[in-house]
């Protein structure tokens, strides 16, 4: 591993909340009546909330003020909140564990670069709560993915230049913004198949023969 930071996303990398920002979202949408299903729900990956809301809009013959958007926005966090109250350590696979241990071994420092705005809620529910050396999230950016702006913060809060860290993601958004801030990137499920990834790969630990 030639890297000294690895800076990993969160959903869908780490762990797996699709299902309840699905539920989440759907609830929403069929409390005002607007049309959402899982292949909508898989365009939302990797997008801030604010413009997931705008793809789940474009079903909708309503216009929304921007202050009726916030309180959609708001109302499906809260039922997400609610969610992933259900998240609990055995929601850490073994293999993503032994893995980040294992880079750590290596002398790799470790980051989050996720656009999540529950990012820290949802590290404290699978255990691992204060394990990173740095998290950049939804709550220190002001532009999201595909722009490199969560990664770049990462990378500033390990103290290292994008050159000398890997991002690892799991949405085409994400390796646009690894691409656009210059890192290298790491894919995962869609990811690796994204035509600028670096090292494609078949799961997480593969990260262990980079
Ligand atoms: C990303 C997810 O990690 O975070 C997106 O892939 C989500 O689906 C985005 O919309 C924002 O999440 P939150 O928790 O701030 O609503
Ligand atoms: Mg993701």
């Amino acid at each position: 591993m030639n890297y000294s930071g690895i800076i990993f996303d969160l959903d869908g990398v780490i762990c797996f909340t699709d299902k309840y920002h699905y539920q989440a979202w759907k609830k929403m949408a069929d409390e005002i009546g607007v049309y959402f299903d899982e292949v909508i729900n898989n365009r939302l990956r990797g997008v801030s909330r604010m413009a997931s809301l705008d793809i789940i809009l474009e079903r909708s013959k309503k216009e929304y003020s921007q202050e009726e958007k916030e309180k959609l926005a708001y109302e499906k966090n809260e039922i997400y909140k609610e969610l992933l109250c259900k998240m609990s350590p055995a929601d850490l696979s073994a293999e993503v564990k032994d893995t980040l241990d294992a880079l750590r071994q290596k002398g790799c420092k470790l980051a989050i670069g996720s656009s999540s705005k529950n990012t820290k809620l949802i590290l404290g529910r699978i255990g691992l709560d204060g394990y990173f050396d740095a998290i950049s999230d939804g709550t220190n950016i002001t532009h999201s993915k595909p722009d490199p702006e969560v990664f770049l913060k990462a990378a500033e809060f390990l103290g290292l230049n994008p050159s000398e860290c890997l991002v690892v993601e799991d949405a085409l958004a994400g390796i646009d913004a690894a691409v656009a801030g210059g890192f290298d990137s790491a894919g995962i499920g869609e990811a690796a198949t994204h035509e600028k990834v670096t090292y494609p790969l078949e799961s997480f630990s593969g990260l262990l023969g980079i």
